[in-house]
């Protein structure tokens, strides 16, 4: 059992593709745990890609996440990480397989539609930086706990 942040960033909130993007999730099999439309600040946005702060993109990279609503999520399921991250696609929709998120909806690396967390660690760490107060496990994923 794992958990995972995904954000649909402003790009993808603008065009109308928040239930699309969560019904590639549930049909894939993961549970929502929680969700949040809302507005990111520099600092945060800062904070969330703090680790490429040195890359010459990192100014447009704040400016883009800032210019509008995100939703913010947190999925979970077994391998959460690398499950979204499949489903979500390679960072440059160029390369990202059509079947993938980015590859069906995105075309510029600087506006790739979905972020998702790269590690449990990361994930753990964005978790805490987005949502105040995690809800417990959902309930309903018996399946974890190895029924069919
Ligand atoms: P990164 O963490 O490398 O990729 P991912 O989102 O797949 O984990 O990069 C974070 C975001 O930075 C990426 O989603 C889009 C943006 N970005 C650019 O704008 N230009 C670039 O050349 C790269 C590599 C990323």
């Amino acid at each position: 059992m794992e958990r995972t942040f995904v954000m649909v960033k402003p790009d993808g909130v603008q065009r109308g593709v928040i239930g699309s993007i969560i019904n590639r999730f549930e049909q894939k099999g993961f549970k929502l745990n929680a969700i949040k439309l809302m507005s990111i600040d520099h600092a945060l946005a800062e904070e969330h890609y703090r680790d490429l702060r040195m890359k010459p993109f990192f100014g447009e990279l704040v400016d883009y996440l800032t210019s509008g609503s995100v939703c913010a999520m947190i999925w979970e399921g077994p391998n959460a990480v690398a499950n979204a991250r499949a489903l979500i696609g390679k960072t440059n929709p160029v390369e990202a397989s059509p079947g993938t998120i980015r590859g069906d909806y995105a075309m510029d690396v600087a506006s790739n539609i979905v972020h998702g967390s790269d590690s449990p660690e990361s994930a753990r760490r964005e978790i805490g930086l987005f949502f105040d107060q995690e809800l417990p496990m959902n309930p309903i994923m018996g399946f974890m706990q190895g029924e069919p």
